[in-house]
């Protein structure tokens, strides 16, 4: 399958335009110029050039004068990316959408129609972004990271979980190397700052009993958003807002793609064990954290234990049993 052929993602010849713009910040360019080297007309150089500016890319100049941009833009382009991430397998095949439903979507339907390990699928907007258990992501446009992975791992379903994890600490170090602050994980899929939500991961599978076919780990980070929307700003907050000052989203999802990688790797050479030790080092949640556990079926609160070989987290409840637990909310308790 050729790599740009899915429906709504953005054309080859705009991610070059972008690309040739930020190559060459700051400095005039042509429209002939640049018409010559992306292969389209003059007008249609124009009328992109009218597209990026709806989308904040500061383009100055037109047909006569030429262009030039004054910022290298924060577009998720993927030629910007496939050059930071070239001896990885996510350079490849990067589908970036200006907007789409849900990237974890789109990247599901890629899964079933053979798309190969290491696919990304990337949004700078998405109108039905999801999370856990049916809720919706916030997904304001060009101010977070909506991506998704697509993964080929040759595991059992048991330990899909750990994928999750695995995630989970490449998000919190690229945020380290980036901004210098150091999140929190609470288990399974989110990662805090200052006790409020920045990020979540939302990992889905399509498995036998015995086999995994693919899993496609999707990612949301809120990154510069000035300030959340009010019925979120009690719980979820941003990079922006903690650390202050706007961050390349370019870097961060180069540098989390990077982390992903190498964690993925660690995990199918050595195991869970890397994984489980990281975890038990940089997540509160991971051991002697009084929560609230809430399923589908029932809520109780206990004491966070460990985790088990899988992934999964042990509490043991105030009743002195001890859970397993699958799925469902944790949540710190007092
Ligand atoms: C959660 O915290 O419940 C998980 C949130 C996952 C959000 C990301 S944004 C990119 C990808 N596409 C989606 O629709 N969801 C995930």
């Amino acid at each position: 399958m050729a790599a740009a052929t899915i429906p709504g993602s953005t054309d080859k010849r705009i991610d070059a335009l972008l690309t040739l713009l930020a190559d060459n910040a700051m400095i005039v360019i042509s429209g002939a110029k640049i018409a010559r080297e992306i292969g389209v007309s003059r007008s249609t150089v124009w009328r992109w050039t009218q597209t990026l500016r709806a989308l904040g890319v500061r383009v100055k100049g037109h047909p006569r004068t030429g262009y030039r941009i004054e910022k290298v833009p924060d577009v998720l382009a993927p030629e910007l990316l496939r050059r930071r991430l070239r001896d990885t397998p996510f350079s490849k095949r990067i589908h970036h959408f200006f907007k789409t439903d849900s990237t974890n979507d789109v990247a599901l339907r890629l899964g079933h129609a053979g798309e190969p390990h290491g696919a990304v699928v990337i949004a700078e907007e998405q109108t039905a972004g999801r999370g856990r258990a049916g809720r919706a992501w916030h997904s304001e446009k060009s101010s977070g990271i909506y991506m998704t992975a697509l993964l080929r791992p040759k595991i059992s379903p048991v330990h899909a979980p750990l994928v999750t994890l695995l995630a989970g600490l490449a998000v919190r170090d690229a945020v380290l190397e980036q901004t210098g602050l150091e999140a929190d994980l609470r288990w399974p899929n989110d990662l805090l700052l200052r006790g409020k939500k920045f990020s979540g991961i939302l990992t889905e599978m399509h498995a036998e009993p015995d086999r995994v076919h693919f899993v496609i780990v999707g990612i949301g980070i809120n990154v510069n958003h000035t300030r959340m929307p009010d019925e979120l700003a009690a719980i979820a907050t941003s990079l922006r807002i903690e650390a202050g000052g706007s961050h390349s989203r370019v870097e961060l999802v180069a540098k989390l793609l990077r982390h992903l990688d190498s964690y993925y790797n660690r995990f199918l050479n050595e195991g869970p064990e890397p994984i489980l030790a990281r975890i038990a080092e940089v997540s509160s949640y991971a051991r002697g954290k009084r929560v609230r556990i809430t399923t589908a079926s029932e809520s109780y609160t206990g004491t966070t234990a460990g985790l088990e070989p899988s992934g999964l987290l042990r509490v043991r409840r105030d009743d002195g049993r001890t859970e397993v637990v699958l799925s469902g909310d944790v949540a710190e308790a007092s």
